[in-house]
């Protein structure tokens, strides 16, 4: 028996393999994954918000769990909105574990009603980050192991016309 629905939230900066590793394990366990893009103010930004939801389209394809959006608002607004109960987040190691304990206290403070799952990264997912990718696209580096086959070509072409 699956549960009924989660929402997955984040920058998506591109969509990395560490990304799809939580969405295929989240779609084994609900029936529902929202894949929702949503504005972290602590980053600036790279891709639009329009390709990021395309790539992640793209990259998603063969998951039909999978419903991809965007929300310019707060996290735990969302979740009301859509009656949500559940928000999956990755956590690659313990710094990531602090931070996300901080805000799914928040978010569950905003929204009684939702909580947060956490999933481990799997094993050789842990390193990787969109920064990461970002950085690697911009001198030229192979991306195959890191981002999925799908957004390769939207990743190599935007970072040529820079
Ligand atoms: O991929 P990221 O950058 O780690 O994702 C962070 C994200 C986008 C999930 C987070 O910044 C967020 O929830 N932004 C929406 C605004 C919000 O609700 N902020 C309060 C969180 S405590």
């Amino acid at each position: 028996m699956k549960l009924s629905c989660c929402l997955y939230p984040g920058s998506f900066d591109p969509v990395t393999l560490g990304h799809m590793d939580i969405i295929r394990r989240a779609a084994r366990i609900f029936d529902v994954v929202y894949v929702g893009v949503l504005c972290n103010p602590d980053k600036k930004g790279c891709f639009p918000i329009e390709k990021r939801v395309d790539m992640l389209k793209k990259a998603c394809y063969d998951i039909p769990e999978v419903q991809v959006l965007s929300y310019n608002g707060l996290l735990a607004r969302l979740t009301e909105e859509k009656e949500i109960p559940v928000v999956v987040r990755g956590v690659r190691g313990v710094s990531d574990l602090e931070s996300e304990s901080a805000m799914a206290r928040i978010n569950h403070h905003l929204n009684p009603n939702m909580d947060t799952f956490f999933l481990p990264a799997s094993s050789g997912k842990e390193e990787i980050s969109g920064s990461m990718v970002r950085q690697l696209a911009a001198f030229g580096a192979d991306l195959s192991n890191f981002v999925p086959c799908e957004v390769l070509p939207d990743i190599l072409a935007a970072f040529s016309k820079q």
